[in-house]
Formats: C-alpha cells, structure tokens, sequence
C-alpha cells in the first residue's frame, strides 16, 4: 500500500512528460527500494502500439557504497518486477550530490525527473532544487521531494531536542518556499504513513531498542551519551508520541508528505 501510493503519485505527473525516452535522476538513493518502485510506475507508462519497452535513464547518486552495491544488486533481477518490457540503464555515482554538482559537465544528458526521498535533509536545499531545475532538468520536467509532513514526530522531536551539530533541518516546506519564491509551478501531496513499533526502545537490554532510539533521535548511543535526566524526556516523548494497539505493542505513526515542482507545464 506505502509503495503504491507514490508510484501513483509520480505517474500522475510523468505521463506527459517527453514521448521519448525517460531520464530519470534519483539522489540518495539507499538501498533503492523506493527507486525500483518509482521505475516500475514509469515503465506502466508505456508501451504504446509497436513499442517494445520504454527507455530509460535512471542515473542513481548515492554516498554510501555499500548501499549502493545492494542497489545494485536488486536491480539485477528487475525485469522480473515489470509488467510491461523495460529497458532500464543504470548510472552509479558513488558520491554525495554535492560533489555531483561540482563534476558536472554543461553538455550533461539532460532528466525528466529527479527525486529526492528522504533525502533532502543532507542538501542545502535552495541551491540544490535551483541546480535541478535549470541544469538537470530540460524543457519539461518535475522534482519530487518526499520528506516528513510537519506533524511527524521525527520533525517535532527535532524542535524539542534540536541538534547543536546540525543548524536547521531541511524538510519540504523550503522546497514550497524556494518554489514559491521563484514563481515555480508546484503542488503539495500527502505522502504515505507508517506505523512503527517503537516497544523496545524502552527496553534498556535490547539491542533493537537502542539502535531503533538512535534512528528516530538522530542521535548515536543515546542510552550511554545523554545524561539520565536527558534519557528519560527523550523517552517520555517517544512515549508521550505513541499509542497501544490492540496487540500491547507501542506504535508511532511516521506520516510523509511529498512536493512536486513541475517545469514547462504552464501556469
Ligand atoms: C534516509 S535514506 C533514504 C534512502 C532512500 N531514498 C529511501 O527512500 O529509502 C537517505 C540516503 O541519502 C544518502 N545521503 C546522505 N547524504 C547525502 C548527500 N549529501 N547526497 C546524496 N545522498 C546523500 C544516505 O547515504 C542515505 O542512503
């Protein structure tokens, strides 16, 4: 149901993007499930009659290798997952997008689309998204951000316990300002939510639970770094955050949302 939903949402727009091939540019890609889920929606777009498949580009940037090799590694098998024949190449650019940015040739190919799922939040996101639209993409395309919707505890977690290391958070609300400053066409989306069973974060000898505290604090070793008192407002939060459900099984609700900068589809 999650996956489906933005497929949905990404084959809405693109189906009138060009009627040759589809170029398409993921940044952060991890370990690619979302990508591969984004493909199998471009590659329902077609075939029209007398076409075999539809063509496509996905160059895929991507810092940590051996996220990469995993998505690498799935995408070896991808013709099973399509419905329709798909002609995909891959593009792997082990690097951050940043250091994209700074190799990159003028006469570069140019995107239909370039996503950002969750991973907005390592970028600045200003120059980038501005970097996207006028060199990334040509003379139709769309940028697809997806990252927490504001009410997500992930993001009010970071208000309460902000980060001393990281200035500011970027979310999806720069991307509607940089949009709506620049005169952008763009649209906001509700994205999918996922409930998550936080119960054994608050099991001190599990080590689930504590790997698990550390991803939705963005913080490391939170049990051994925080001081107690410090430990317990963390954890009466991600109580406070949570519900029982009908299992005794404490679960958070983690909603996204997604925006869509469309390029060359008029006003
Ligand atoms: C939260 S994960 C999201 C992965 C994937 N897009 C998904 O939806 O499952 C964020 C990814 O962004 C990558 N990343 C971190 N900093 C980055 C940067 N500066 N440029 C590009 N990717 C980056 C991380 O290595 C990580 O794989």
């Amino acid at each position: 149901m999650k996956r489906k939903l933005k497929a949905i949402l990404v084959f809405g727009f693109v189906k009138d993007l060009h009627s040759e091939d589809e170029d398409l540019s993921s940044v952060g890609s991890g370990e690619g499930e979302n990508d591969i889920n984004i493909l199998k929606a471009l590659c329902t777009i077609r075939p029209v009659e007398g076409e075999e498949g539809i063509p496509l580009i996905n160059r895929v940037i991507e810092p940590d290798v051996a996220r990469l090799a995993k998505f690498r590694q799935k995408t070896e098998k991808l013709h099973n997952c399509f419905k329709t024949p798909a002609n995909v190449d891959f593009e792997w650019i082990p690097m951050t997008f940043q250091e994209y940015i700074s190799q990159k040739k003028a006469n570069d190919v140019k995107f239909d689309v370039v996503h950002f799922i969750h991973s907005i939040y390592y970028v600045e996101v200003e120059d980038v998204l501005l970097h996207c639209y006028e060199n990334e993409l040509g003379r139709k395309g769309i940028i697809l951000t997806i990252s927490h919707e504001e009410e997500n505890p992930m993001l009010k977690f970071r208000e309460k316990f902000p980060d001393q290391r990281v200035a500011s958070f970027p979310r999806n609300r720069d991307a509607v300002a940089v949009a709506s400053e620049r005169g952008w066409k763009y649209v906001v989306c509700p994205g999918d939510s996922n409930n998550l069973d936080i119960t054994t974060i608050f099991d001190s000898f599990s080590r689930e639970g504590n790997y698990l505290l550390d991803f939705l604090s963005n913080r490391v070793n939170v049990r051994q770094n925080e001081d107690k008192e410090s430990l317990e407002k963390i954890l009466k939060f991600w109580e406070e955050q949570s519900f029982i459900n009908e299992h005794g099984r404490r679960i958070v609700e983690l909603r996204d949302n997604a925006v869509i900068i469309l390029k060359g589809f008029g006003h």
